[in-house]
């Protein structure tokens, strides 16, 4: 679980974050949303222990972020993967070897087991005939598709997704989010998704948690956010 209490962030003079509480839950879809710049990638960031806030504190399985040493901070990132706004392969490096990268840092496991288990996340992707293709032989969904598998292959407790649909044609924003349903329902995972896109969120329907003006104005079910009568929800709906 991770229970965000009190917090505050700010960049200088600009306060973007405003005594925020909020809480993820084990075993389930919390979907992040907002207006563009209301500080939702910002929050997520914070999670990840990259930004430090002016106050409050961010407890994730009962340790407070900012409370570990380097080691603790370590193994509570190891526990958390993120699929960032872009999809931030690495362009020198072809799939296989982008995939692999999170095993050969942080496993001693062999050459062999390493190719496994990345043939084993490519095929739940759906791409594992493009191992040895480079990033920039690849569409915006299939680069998509091969940070998730990224993402996933220390088998994170924790998987925050930036944006997962944005900028990819409907039909392959579909396929994305079916994917984020079936990871969700294939591993023991919380799932936190920062999204604009109405039919990502009406097809996975999580919890929802909408940011506006520095505060969280609403946290709830998808149906309840859905027949919220407030101005910036409705605007936000249709
Ligand atoms: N490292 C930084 N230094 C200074 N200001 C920052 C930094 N990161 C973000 N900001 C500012 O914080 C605010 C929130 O940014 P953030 O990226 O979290 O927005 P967002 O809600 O994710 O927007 P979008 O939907 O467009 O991705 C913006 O005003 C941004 O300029
Ligand atoms: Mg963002």
């Amino acid at each position: 679980m991770i229970e965000i209490k009190n917090l505050s962030i700010s960049f200088g003079d600009q306060e973007i974050l405003k005594k925020i509480d909020l809480t993820i839950r084990e075993n389930q879809i919390t979907i992040i949303v907002g207006q563009s710049g209301t500080g939702k990638s910002v929050l997520m960031k914070s999670i990840e222990g990259l930004i430090e806030p002016v106050e409050g504190s961010i407890v994730i399985d009962e340790k407070n972020l900012f409370e570990l040493n380097k080691h603790e901070l370590n193994e509570t990132r190891k526990k958390m993967a993120m699929l960032f706004q872009g999809s931030a392969l690495l362009d020198s490096m072809n799939v296989y070897q982008n995939v692999a990268l999170p095993l050969i840092e942080h496993t001693d496991l062999s050459e062999d087991a390493i190719l496994n288990e990345v043939t084993e996340k490519l095929e739940l992707v759906g791409l594992k005939e493009v191992l040895t293709k480079m990033p920039s032989e690849l569409s915006g969904g299939m680069k998509k598709r091969v940070a998730l598998a990224r993402a996933i292959i220390l088998k994170p407790k924790y998987i925050i997704y930036d944006e997962p649909t944005t900028g990819l044609d409907p039909i392959i924003a579909n396929e994305i989010s079916n994917l984020i349903l079936k990871l969700q329902s294939q591993y023991d995972i919380a799932s936190i998704i920062i999204t604009h896109d109405m039919d990502c969120i009406r097809k996975i329907k999580g919890h929802i948690i909408m940011i506006h003006d520095k505060k969280i104005v609403f946290d709830g079910t998808f149906d309840d956010f859905n027949n919220d009568e407030r101005k910036i929800i409705k605007e936000f709906v249709k």
